[in-house]
Protein backbone atom coordinates (compact mmCIF):
# COMPACT_ATOMS: atom_id res chain seq x y z
CA UNK A 1 0.00 0.00 0.00
CA UNK A 2 2.67 2.59 1.03
CA UNK A 3 4.79 1.64 -1.67
CA UNK A 4 1.85 2.11 -4.48
CA UNK A 5 1.08 5.68 -2.74
CA UNK A 6 4.53 6.54 -3.18
CA UNK A 7 4.88 6.02 -6.56
CA UNK A 8 1.64 7.26 -7.32
CA UNK A 9 3.08 10.93 -5.55
CA UNK A 10 6.39 10.28 -7.80
CA UNK A 11 4.29 10.74 -10.61
CA UNK A 12 2.56 13.91 -9.62
CA UNK A 13 5.84 15.12 -8.77
CA UNK A 14 7.51 14.59 -11.96
CA UNK A 15 3.93 15.97 -14.23
CA UNK A 16 3.85 18.94 -11.76
CA UNK A 17 8.06 19.18 -13.06
CA UNK A 18 6.56 18.79 -16.29
CA UNK A 19 4.51 21.52 -16.21
CA UNK A 20 6.75 23.67 -14.82
CA UNK A 21 9.39 23.21 -17.23
CA UNK A 22 6.62 22.99 -20.20
CA UNK A 23 5.59 26.89 -19.02
CA UNK A 24 9.13 27.95 -18.58
CA UNK A 25 9.84 26.94 -22.12
CA UNK A 26 6.95 28.44 -23.36
CA UNK A 27 7.37 32.02 -21.67
CA UNK A 28 11.29 31.91 -23.76
CA UNK A 29 9.91 30.94 -27.27
CA UNK A 30 9.70 34.09 -29.48
CA UNK A 31 5.89 33.75 -30.55
CA UNK A 32 4.74 33.86 -27.06
CA UNK A 33 7.06 36.83 -26.35
CA UNK A 34 6.10 38.85 -29.25
CA UNK A 35 2.18 38.10 -27.69
CA UNK A 36 2.91 39.64 -24.38
CA UNK A 37 4.71 42.67 -25.61
CA UNK A 38 2.21 43.13 -28.19
CA UNK A 39 -0.16 43.67 -25.35
CA UNK A 40 1.91 45.96 -23.50
CA UNK A 41 2.02 48.29 -26.58
CA UNK A 42 -0.97 48.40 -26.99
CA UNK A 43 -1.98 49.89 -23.64
CA UNK A 44 0.97 52.08 -23.72
CA UNK A 45 0.33 53.32 -27.72
CA UNK A 46 -1.52 57.01 -27.91
CA UNK A 47 -4.89 56.55 -28.82
CA UNK A 48 -4.53 59.58 -31.58
CA UNK A 49 -2.03 57.22 -33.63
CA UNK A 50 -5.26 55.18 -33.97
CA UNK A 51 -6.23 55.39 -37.91
CA UNK A 52 -9.36 56.76 -38.63
CA UNK A 53 -11.60 55.09 -40.86
CA UNK A 54 -13.73 57.71 -42.37
CA UNK A 55 -16.48 56.71 -45.11
CA UNK A 56 -17.52 59.11 -47.76
CA UNK A 57 -21.43 58.28 -48.11
CA UNK A 58 -22.08 60.12 -50.80
CA UNK A 59 -18.94 61.72 -52.71
CA UNK A 60 -19.29 65.41 -52.98
CA UNK A 61 -20.62 66.31 -56.43
CA UNK A 62 -20.81 62.66 -57.12
CA UNK A 63 -17.09 63.33 -58.40
CA UNK A 64 -14.54 60.65 -56.81
CA UNK A 65 -11.03 61.45 -56.12
CA UNK A 66 -8.30 59.23 -54.78
CA UNK A 67 -8.24 57.80 -51.82
CA UNK A 68 -4.64 57.37 -50.94
CA UNK A 69 -4.83 62.00 -51.17
CA UNK A 70 -4.36 62.74 -47.34
CA UNK A 71 -1.19 60.83 -46.65
CA UNK A 72 -0.01 61.79 -50.55
CA UNK A 73 -0.87 65.39 -50.58
CA UNK A 74 -2.37 67.17 -47.23
CA UNK A 75 0.08 65.38 -44.88
CA UNK A 76 -2.86 63.76 -42.96
CA UNK A 77 -1.45 60.48 -42.08
CA UNK A 78 -3.31 57.65 -40.14
CA UNK A 79 -6.21 58.84 -42.45
CA UNK A 80 -8.30 55.62 -44.31
CA UNK A 81 -10.79 56.55 -46.39
CA UNK A 82 -13.54 54.60 -47.91
CA UNK A 83 -16.59 54.72 -49.79
CA UNK A 84 -17.34 50.94 -49.13
CA UNK A 85 -20.91 51.69 -47.81
CA UNK A 86 -20.74 48.23 -46.00
CA UNK A 87 -17.80 49.13 -43.76
CA UNK A 88 -20.62 51.60 -41.91
CA UNK A 89 -20.55 49.52 -39.04
CA UNK A 90 -16.72 49.88 -37.94
CA UNK A 91 -16.51 53.61 -39.63
CA UNK A 92 -15.38 55.96 -37.00
CA UNK A 93 -16.57 58.61 -38.81
CA UNK A 94 -19.03 59.30 -41.56
CA UNK A 95 -18.98 61.94 -44.35
CA UNK A 96 -22.36 63.52 -45.54
CA UNK A 97 -22.04 65.98 -47.91
CA UNK A 98 -25.55 68.25 -47.58
CA UNK A 99 -26.43 69.12 -51.73
CA UNK A 100 -26.17 65.15 -52.24
CA UNK A 101 -28.65 63.90 -49.50
CA UNK A 102 -30.99 65.86 -52.17
CA UNK A 103 -34.56 65.96 -50.91
CA UNK A 104 -34.65 62.58 -48.91
CA UNK A 105 -33.30 61.86 -45.56
CA UNK A 106 -33.46 58.22 -46.71
CA UNK A 107 -30.47 58.47 -48.65
CA UNK A 108 -28.83 58.23 -45.21
CA UNK A 109 -27.36 54.98 -43.48
CA UNK A 110 -29.97 52.99 -42.01
CA UNK A 111 -28.51 50.52 -39.92
CA UNK A 112 -28.26 51.74 -35.67
CA UNK A 113 -25.29 54.42 -35.38
CA UNK A 114 -21.99 52.40 -33.75
CA UNK A 115 -21.41 53.84 -30.54
CA UNK A 116 -18.18 55.67 -31.22
CA UNK A 117 -19.23 57.23 -34.70
CA UNK A 118 -19.35 60.39 -35.73
CA UNK A 119 -21.52 61.78 -38.34
CA UNK A 120 -19.86 64.97 -39.93
CA UNK A 121 -22.47 67.80 -42.11
CA UNK A 122 -20.39 68.60 -45.06
CA UNK A 123 -21.71 71.80 -47.05
CA UNK A 124 -20.08 74.73 -48.76
CA UNK A 125 -22.99 76.79 -50.09
CA UNK A 126 -24.37 79.60 -48.50
CA UNK A 127 -27.65 79.25 -46.28
CA UNK A 128 -29.75 81.18 -49.44
CA UNK A 129 -28.77 77.62 -51.46
CA UNK A 130 -28.81 75.34 -49.34
CA UNK A 131 -32.24 73.31 -49.17
CA UNK A 132 -33.65 72.50 -45.62
CA UNK A 133 -33.90 68.85 -45.62
CA UNK A 134 -36.42 67.66 -43.39
CA UNK A 135 -35.31 65.71 -40.33
CA UNK A 136 -31.29 66.43 -40.64
CA UNK A 137 -31.65 68.77 -37.20
CA UNK A 138 -30.09 66.83 -34.68
CA UNK A 139 -28.44 64.39 -36.77
CA UNK A 140 -24.93 65.12 -37.22
CA UNK A 141 -21.99 65.36 -34.54
CA UNK A 142 -19.70 67.99 -36.56
CA UNK A 143 -20.06 70.82 -38.96
CA UNK A 144 -17.37 70.88 -41.81
CA UNK A 145 -18.33 74.39 -43.87
CA UNK A 146 -16.44 77.75 -44.60
CA UNK A 147 -17.68 79.01 -41.05
CA UNK A 148 -14.88 80.56 -38.88
CA UNK A 149 -17.06 78.82 -35.87
CA UNK A 150 -17.83 75.75 -37.57
CA UNK A 151 -16.62 73.02 -36.12
CA UNK A 152 -13.98 72.50 -38.79
CA UNK A 153 -13.71 75.49 -40.46
CA UNK A 154 -11.94 75.57 -44.20
CA UNK A 155 -12.14 78.88 -45.74
CA UNK A 156 -12.09 78.77 -49.69
CA UNK A 157 -8.59 80.42 -49.91
CA UNK A 158 -7.03 82.46 -47.13
CA UNK A 159 -3.81 83.98 -46.84
CA UNK A 160 -0.47 82.98 -45.80
CA UNK A 161 2.64 84.10 -44.52
CA UNK A 162 5.67 84.27 -47.51
CA UNK A 163 9.20 83.31 -46.12
CA UNK A 164 11.04 86.30 -47.20
CA UNK A 165 14.36 85.55 -45.26
CA UNK A 166 16.64 84.55 -48.00
CA UNK A 167 14.99 87.13 -51.01
CA UNK A 168 15.26 90.80 -51.19
CA UNK A 169 11.51 92.24 -51.53
CA UNK A 170 10.69 93.21 -54.91
CA UNK A 171 7.51 95.07 -55.11
CA UNK A 172 5.13 93.29 -56.78
CA UNK A 173 4.36 94.48 -60.55
CA UNK A 174 0.97 93.74 -61.68
CA UNK A 175 0.77 91.94 -65.26
CA UNK A 176 0.09 93.62 -68.35
CA UNK A 177 -3.61 95.50 -68.04
CA UNK A 178 -5.63 96.22 -70.94
CA UNK A 179 -9.14 95.97 -69.15
CA UNK A 180 -10.31 98.28 -66.10
CA UNK A 181 -13.01 96.16 -64.58
CA UNK A 182 -14.36 92.54 -65.46
CA UNK A 183 -16.91 90.42 -64.50
CA UNK A 184 -17.35 86.55 -64.90
CA UNK A 185 -20.61 85.44 -64.00
CA UNK A 186 -22.07 82.09 -64.21
CA UNK A 187 -25.30 82.18 -62.50
CA UNK A 188 -26.55 85.28 -63.48
CA UNK A 189 -29.91 86.10 -62.10
CA UNK A 190 -31.54 89.74 -62.24
CA UNK A 191 -33.22 89.16 -58.88
CA UNK A 192 -29.78 89.02 -57.04
CA UNK A 193 -28.13 92.26 -55.70
CA UNK A 194 -24.87 91.56 -57.29
CA UNK A 195 -26.93 91.52 -60.72
CA UNK A 196 -28.33 95.28 -59.29
CA UNK A 197 -25.03 96.64 -58.46
CA UNK A 198 -23.30 95.68 -61.76
CA UNK A 199 -25.92 97.72 -63.51
CA UNK A 200 -25.40 100.31 -61.86
CA UNK A 201 -21.90 100.85 -62.18
CA UNK A 202 -22.01 100.12 -65.79
CA UNK A 203 -23.76 103.13 -66.22
CA UNK A 204 -20.45 104.95 -65.00
CA UNK A 205 -17.42 102.77 -66.55
CA UNK A 206 -17.12 100.27 -68.90
CA UNK A 207 -17.52 96.33 -67.34
CA UNK A 208 -16.02 93.41 -69.54
CA UNK A 209 -18.72 90.70 -68.56
CA UNK A 210 -17.90 86.73 -69.49
CA UNK A 211 -20.30 83.93 -68.45
CA UNK A 212 -22.83 81.35 -70.32
CA UNK A 213 -25.46 84.30 -70.79
CA UNK A 214 -23.02 86.94 -72.19
CA UNK A 215 -22.14 83.75 -74.76
CA UNK A 216 -19.01 83.90 -73.43
CA UNK A 217 -18.03 80.59 -71.91
CA UNK A 218 -14.63 80.82 -69.96
CA UNK A 219 -12.32 77.89 -69.84
CA UNK A 220 -9.88 77.86 -67.10
CA UNK A 221 -6.95 78.35 -68.69
CA UNK A 222 -8.67 81.64 -70.06
CA UNK A 223 -10.37 82.27 -66.72
CA UNK A 224 -6.91 83.10 -65.50
CA UNK A 225 -5.56 85.54 -68.90
CA UNK A 226 -8.56 87.34 -68.22
CA UNK A 227 -8.64 87.82 -64.62
CA UNK A 228 -5.15 89.24 -64.34
CA UNK A 229 -5.59 91.39 -67.66
CA UNK A 230 -8.12 93.41 -65.75
CA UNK A 231 -7.03 96.16 -63.05
CA UNK A 232 -10.62 95.88 -61.04
CA UNK A 233 -12.43 92.32 -60.69
CA UNK A 234 -15.88 92.19 -59.51
CA UNK A 235 -15.48 89.47 -56.82
CA UNK A 236 -19.67 90.05 -56.10
CA UNK A 237 -20.62 86.99 -54.12
CA UNK A 238 -24.43 85.03 -55.43
CA UNK A 239 -25.60 85.96 -51.73
CA UNK A 240 -24.59 87.97 -48.46
CA UNK A 241 -23.83 85.76 -45.72
CA UNK A 242 -21.89 85.32 -42.58
CA UNK A 243 -18.07 84.43 -43.70
CA UNK A 244 -19.49 83.51 -46.95
CA UNK A 245 -16.31 85.11 -49.24
CA UNK A 246 -15.28 82.54 -51.83
CA UNK A 247 -12.74 82.02 -54.69
CA UNK A 248 -14.23 84.81 -56.07
CA UNK A 249 -12.19 87.00 -53.95
CA UNK A 250 -9.23 84.50 -53.26
CA UNK A 251 -8.65 83.65 -57.16
CA UNK A 252 -8.49 87.55 -57.61
CA UNK A 253 -5.99 88.46 -55.19
CA UNK A 254 -4.09 85.84 -56.36
CA UNK A 255 -4.42 86.59 -60.04
CA UNK A 256 -3.27 90.25 -59.85
CA UNK A 257 -6.65 91.80 -60.07
CA UNK A 258 -7.78 93.80 -57.22
CA UNK A 259 -11.56 93.07 -55.95
CA UNK A 260 -14.36 95.19 -56.12
CA UNK A 261 -16.01 92.81 -53.28
CA UNK A 262 -19.54 92.84 -52.90
CA UNK A 263 -20.96 90.08 -49.75
CA UNK A 264 -20.78 90.28 -46.02
CA UNK A 265 -19.67 93.08 -44.33
CA UNK A 266 -16.09 94.84 -44.90
CA UNK A 267 -15.73 94.20 -40.80
CA UNK A 268 -15.98 90.66 -42.12
CA UNK A 269 -13.74 90.64 -45.07
CA UNK A 270 -10.94 91.78 -42.74
CA UNK A 271 -11.39 88.82 -40.63
CA UNK A 272 -9.86 86.55 -43.68
CA UNK A 273 -7.39 89.38 -45.57
CA UNK A 274 -6.00 93.00 -45.04
CA UNK A 275 -8.14 95.96 -44.98
CA UNK A 276 -6.51 97.24 -48.24
CA UNK A 277 -6.27 94.41 -50.35
CA UNK A 278 -9.82 94.99 -51.80
CA UNK A 279 -12.79 97.83 -52.48
CA UNK A 280 -16.09 97.49 -51.02
CA UNK A 281 -18.58 98.49 -52.16
CA UNK A 282 -20.51 99.54 -48.92
CA UNK A 283 -16.80 102.10 -48.94
CA UNK A 284 -19.28 104.14 -51.26
CA UNK A 285 -22.54 106.26 -50.77
CA UNK A 286 -22.94 105.42 -54.53
CA UNK A 287 -22.02 103.32 -57.51
CA UNK A 288 -21.13 106.45 -59.28
CA UNK A 289 -18.76 107.70 -56.13
CA UNK A 290 -16.92 104.23 -56.74
CA UNK A 291 -16.89 104.65 -60.66
CA UNK A 292 -14.93 107.90 -59.60
CA UNK A 293 -12.32 106.00 -57.20
CA UNK A 294 -11.69 103.50 -60.04
CA UNK A 295 -10.93 106.41 -62.35
CA UNK A 296 -8.70 108.17 -59.88
CA UNK A 297 -7.20 104.48 -59.48
CA UNK A 298 -6.20 104.01 -63.13
CA UNK A 299 -4.14 107.31 -63.08
CA UNK A 300 -2.81 107.15 -60.33
CA UNK A 301 -0.14 104.02 -60.44
CA UNK A 302 1.36 104.69 -56.60
CA UNK A 303 -2.35 104.69 -55.33
CA UNK A 304 -3.07 101.41 -57.19
CA UNK A 305 0.13 99.71 -56.39
CA UNK A 306 -0.95 100.30 -52.47
CA UNK A 307 -3.56 97.34 -53.25
CA UNK A 308 -0.91 95.01 -53.80
CA UNK A 309 1.03 96.23 -50.38
CA UNK A 310 -0.19 92.94 -48.41
CA UNK A 311 2.17 90.65 -50.99
CA UNK A 312 4.72 91.60 -49.32
CA UNK A 313 4.13 89.37 -46.28
CA UNK A 314 1.59 86.76 -47.86
CA UNK A 315 0.57 84.79 -50.29
CA UNK A 316 -2.78 83.30 -51.29
CA UNK A 317 -3.66 79.55 -50.61
CA UNK A 318 -6.66 78.39 -52.42
CA UNK A 319 -8.57 75.18 -50.61
CA UNK A 320 -8.64 72.21 -52.98
CA UNK A 321 -12.61 71.10 -52.60
CA UNK A 322 -13.23 68.44 -51.61
CA UNK A 323 -10.33 66.66 -51.00
CA UNK A 324 -8.60 69.00 -48.60
CA UNK A 325 -11.68 69.29 -47.09
CA UNK A 326 -12.05 65.51 -46.69
CA UNK A 327 -8.70 65.30 -45.04
CA UNK A 328 -9.16 67.61 -42.43
CA UNK A 329 -11.90 66.26 -41.27
CA UNK A 330 -10.25 63.06 -40.57
CA UNK A 331 -7.29 64.47 -38.85
CA UNK A 332 -10.18 66.48 -36.73
CA UNK A 333 -11.64 63.29 -36.24
CA UNK A 334 -7.93 61.46 -34.67
CA UNK A 335 -7.56 64.14 -32.70
CA UNK A 336 -11.15 64.75 -31.13
CA UNK A 337 -12.27 61.90 -29.62
CA UNK A 338 -14.85 63.07 -27.22
CA UNK A 339 -18.53 62.95 -27.31
CA UNK A 340 -20.26 65.65 -29.45
CA UNK A 341 -22.90 66.73 -31.13
CA UNK A 342 -24.46 69.29 -33.06
CA UNK A 343 -27.95 70.78 -31.90
CA UNK A 344 -29.83 72.41 -33.64
CA UNK A 345 -27.81 72.62 -37.38
CA UNK A 346 -30.47 74.41 -38.96
CA UNK A 347 -30.73 77.21 -36.31
CA UNK A 348 -26.92 77.56 -36.28
CA UNK A 349 -26.26 77.50 -40.01
CA UNK A 350 -29.29 79.45 -41.11
CA UNK A 351 -30.55 82.21 -38.23
CA UNK A 352 -27.21 83.01 -37.12
CA UNK A 353 -25.34 83.59 -40.91
CA UNK A 354 -26.54 87.09 -41.50
CA UNK A 355 -24.03 89.38 -40.22
CA UNK A 356 -20.94 89.92 -38.12
CA UNK A 357 -22.92 92.26 -35.98
CA UNK A 358 -24.91 89.23 -35.28
CA UNK A 359 -25.43 87.97 -31.33
CA UNK A 360 -23.15 85.26 -30.99
CA UNK A 361 -24.93 82.40 -31.88
CA UNK A 362 -25.05 79.28 -28.94
CA UNK A 363 -21.94 77.93 -29.60
C1 LIG B 1 -23.31 59.46 -59.76
O1 LIG B 1 -22.41 58.79 -60.60
C2 LIG B 1 -22.72 57.43 -60.82
C3 LIG B 1 -21.60 56.79 -61.61
O2 LIG B 1 -21.03 57.68 -62.52
C4 LIG B 1 -24.08 57.36 -61.54
O3 LIG B 1 -24.44 56.01 -61.75
C5 LIG B 1 -25.14 58.03 -60.67
O4 LIG B 1 -26.39 58.06 -61.34
C6 LIG B 1 -24.73 59.43 -60.33
N1 LIG B 1 -25.67 59.99 -59.36
C7 LIG B 1 -26.14 61.22 -59.42
C8 LIG B 1 -27.06 61.62 -58.34
O5 LIG B 1 -25.84 62.00 -60.30
C1 LIG C 1 -23.47 61.83 -32.34
O1 LIG C 1 -24.67 62.58 -32.36
C2 LIG C 1 -25.84 61.83 -32.11
C3 LIG C 1 -27.05 62.72 -32.25
O2 LIG C 1 -26.79 63.96 -32.76
C4 LIG C 1 -25.75 61.25 -30.74
O3 LIG C 1 -26.89 60.44 -30.50
C5 LIG C 1 -24.50 60.39 -30.63
O4 LIG C 1 -24.37 59.87 -29.33
C6 LIG C 1 -23.27 61.20 -30.98
N1 LIG C 1 -22.10 60.32 -30.98
C7 LIG C 1 -20.89 60.67 -30.55
C8 LIG C 1 -19.83 59.64 -30.63
O5 LIG C 1 -20.60 61.78 -30.14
Amino acid sequence: MMAGCKSWRCVWYALLLLFVIVIGLLCYTPSFRCLTQENEEATVRNPADHPVLLLIWLWPFNQTFDLECCNSRFNVPSCVLTDDRDSVGKADAVLIHHRDVAWDASNLPQVPRPLQQKWIWMNFESPSNTARIPGLNNMFNISLTYRKDADISVPYGSLVPVDRRFEAFVDFVPFEKDKLVCWIVSNYRPEHRRVQYYKQLRKYVQIHVYGDLFEKRVSDEEYKDIVSSCKFYLSFENSVHKDYITEKLFNALDLGAVPIVFGPSRRNYERFVPGDAFIHVDDFPSMKALAKHLFLLNHNEALYLRYFRWRRRFRVKMSTFPEENVCQACEYIQRNRQYQVLTNLYQWFWDTSEGLDMPPSFY
